[in-house]
């Protein structure tokens, strides 16, 4: 089996929009096999978003991801489950997101766009390290 690390941001648990998130992978045949509701502090937000450390836009996604809670979540599938959780995400922009995926369908801001997720194998690994250490 194949693991991503996926966070359903503040903007997501604050419009009620986290079951609207997590039907979709399950409908998609995906498991959870790990998931908390947790408040972001910055430590963590910096190491989760380190490559984007040098951006202009880096402050205000710190402050974003750290706002209110999130909903933190390992999901399995079969193989490349980063890829097909990608997928469901849509594009960055939500502007830019095709309708019928999850920013596509429910989300219209550039920062507040709902949900994260791996963006390849070996930052799956590195996120699930930092976010479920225990996680075997
Ligand atoms: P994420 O890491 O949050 O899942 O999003 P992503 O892979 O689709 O996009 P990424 O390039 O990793 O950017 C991380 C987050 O930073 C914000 N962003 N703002 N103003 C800008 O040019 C800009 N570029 C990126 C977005 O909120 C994006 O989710
Ligand atoms: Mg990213």
């Amino acid at each position: 089996m194949d693991r991503t690390l996926v966070i359903c941001k503040p903007d997501a648990v604050e419009r009620g929009l986290v079951g609207e998130i997590i039907s979709r992978f399950e409908r998609r045949n995906l498991k959870i096999v790990a998931m908390e509701l947790r408040q972001v502090d910055e430590e963590t937000a910096a190491r989760h978003y380190a490559e984007h450390a040098e951006k202009p836009f880096y402050g205000e996604l710190i402050e974003f991801i750290t706002r209110s809670p999130a909903v933190v979540m390992v999901v399995e599938g079969p193989e490349d489950t980063w890829q097909v959780v990608r997928t469901m995400m849509g594009a960055t922009n939500p502007r830019e997101a095709a309708p019928g995926t999850i920013r596509g369908d429910l989300g219209i801001l550039f920062t507040e766009n709902l949900i994260h997720g791996s963006d390849s194998a070996e930052s799956a690994a590195r996120e699930i390290g930092i976010w479920f250490p225990g996680l075997g």
